[in-house]
């Protein structure tokens, strides 16, 4: 079974209590059971986490790197700055999907700008905890081809 991991950076453990109006009221631990029952069905075996911290989310590539493991990235706000994060975003063979609940094209000006973007798979962005189910079924198809 294709392992997938589903890594999030800094300030999505807060989800529910997070700005809502941006972010929704589902919590991380919704999001968790959500990635969970889509891996489910499409045959993945899929593992959530969730760090403030830039190393341990480029550790996290890393192993995806070593274990050949496709990966779905909410980079959060490491997104728009962090070249250490698209580097170790490079080296990751399996697909990689970068993903976000809102819509940053839509949002200020700072958020307009990816530097992940560039060397993922492709961005799927706007549709609160739906995204990461898009995001899975994108991994299926690439794993599939
Ligand atoms: C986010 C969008 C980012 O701009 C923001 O910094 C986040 C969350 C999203 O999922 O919509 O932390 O990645």
């Amino acid at each position: 079974m294709a392992r997938v991991l589903v890594l999030n950076g800094p300030n999505l453990n807060r989800l529910g209590t997070r700005e809502p109006d941006i972010y929704g009221h589902d919590t991380f631990d919704d999001l968790v059971r959500e990635c969970a029952a889509t891996g489910e069905s499409l045959g993945l075996e899929v593992e959530v986490r969730q760090t403030n911290d830039e190393s341990e989310l480029i550790e996290w590539l890393h192993e995806a790197q070593d274990t050949g493991s496709a990966v779905v990235l909410n980079p959060a706000a490491f997104t728009h700055y962090s070249y250490a994060l698209r580097d170790a975003c490079a080296m990751v063979e399996g697909p990689l999907i970068e993903v976000h609940l809102s819509n940053p094209a839509a949002r200020e000006e700072f958020r307009h700008t990816s530097v992940v973007s560039g060397v993922a798979n492709g961005t799927i962005a706007g549709f609160g905890l739906d995204s990461y189910r898009l995001a899975l079924r994108a991994v299926a198809v690439l794993l599939a081809d």
